[in-house]
């Protein structure tokens, strides 16, 4: 598909400094855009990163028709940038879609839009360890309309911000068994914006209480263990990876996919089953459980120092450098800049 291409005039990038930035502030230079009219995808267009116009009455501004998906890009020592695993992002963007009765994103729309924006904006990827361009595909209904139906409009657009680490060292966490994230027959398996909004006061409330993040239950009995803010969890119980199994209320992590092909290739134990809050406060009690971790784009593999159920914190014990979800994290860095054979064909080179 064509794609029209309007340059800024003055890049912003040199009143910015890459290898210090606060996650999520700096934008980059342009943006994709393709808007969704009469049943097709048209009008593709790279323009600079500026503010959309919107009616007051935009469909999504009330009623949150609206997904997205995250992703980085880093750079390689020769200087190439290397896209992680995107084409998992364009499959699980169209499973959100259908879920709020939105049309799919086709490849050449997401990927082709993705490539384009990427070599016009690639002097935007940070070089240092720990930064990457993070990438922000979403689509939102763009009908003016008031009453719910889905709508007949919508636009997909790229941006991208250079970032820096998300978190800076272990988190200390607290079990939620109050509140609820997801539940059966909802949408928490798809990325829409509307989790996200549900999940800020459970989550101010555990950052009054001094927490980092919540560790999410299921909504029926508050027992099974979710995920943990926008993270995947797992954790190592007996040398074995042992993750909670994705389903209708968990979002399937292409992270956690990532770690857990690697782990099996590597011929390391995996077991995606039922985790219960149970099991996790009987392994800390025992030294079983040696290491709990976050999974996600943000942060890749983030350590759970401290864990809060009901009021009281344990202590997880000290995680060792060579330990299996560090050697993961150390080979995933290496293949996020094409360091390491890519086995898997994982990156999309520009
Ligand atoms: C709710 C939730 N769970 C898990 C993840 C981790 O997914 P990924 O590894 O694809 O970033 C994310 C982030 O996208 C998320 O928002």
């Amino acid at each position: 598909m064509d794609i029209r291409i309007k340059k800024i005039e003055n890049s912003k990038l040199s009143n910015v400094d890459l290898n210090n930035i606060q996650f999520g502030k700096v934008y980059s230079d342009h943006m994709f855009v393709a808007d969704y009219t009469e049943g097709r995808w048209s009008s593709l267009s790279i323009v600079p990163y500026d503010n959309l116009e919107i009616a007051p009455g935009n469909f999504t501004l009330h009623y949150g028709q609206s997904v997205f998906e995250g992703l980085k890009g880093y750079k390689g020592d020769n200087g190439r940038i290397h896209v992680f695993r995107p084409y998992d992002n364009l499959k699980r963007m169209n499973i959100s879609a259908r879920r709020l009765c939105m049309p799919d994103v086709p490849e050449d729309v997401f990927i082709g839009g993705l490539k384009a924006l990427l070599q016009i904006d690639k002097a935007w990827v940070p070089e240092q360890k720990g930064t990457a361009l993070y990438i922000r595909p979403f689509m939102f209904g763009n009908d003016e309309y008031i009453g719910i139906k889905p709508s007949d409009t919508y636009k997909f657009i790229i941006f991208t911000c250079p970032v820096g680490s998300y978190y800076s060292e272990a988190l200390k966490v607290k079990i939620e068994l109050n509140y609820v994230r997801a539940a059966k027959g909802g949408t928490g398996y798809a990325k829409v914006a509307g989790n996200y909004a549900a999940s800020l006061l459970p989550t101010q409330e555990a950052l009054r209480e001094g927490y980092q993040q919540l560790i999410w239950t299921d909504g029926k009995d508050h027992e099974r263990i979710e995920e943990s803010g926008t993270m995947n969890l797992m954790f190592i119980i007996n040398d074995t990876i042992v993750t909670p199994r994705t389903g209708e209320t968990i979002l399937r992590g292409i992270t956690r996919d990532s770690i857990l092909t690697i782990a099996r290739d590597w011929g390391v134990n995996v077991e995606e089953r039922d985790v219960t809050v149970t099991e996790l406060m009987e392994g800390i009690r025992s030294g079983q459980l040696t290491e709990a971790f976050g999974t996600g784009t943000a942060a890749t593999i983030i350590h759970i120092k401290a864990i809060g159920y009901k009021g009281v914190d344990y202590d997880l014990p000290p995680v060792p450098s060579d330990s299996i979800s560090n050697r993961i994290l150390d080979h995933l860095h290496k293949l996020q800049r094409a360091q390491t054979e890519d086995k898997f064909n994982w990156l999309l080179h520009i």
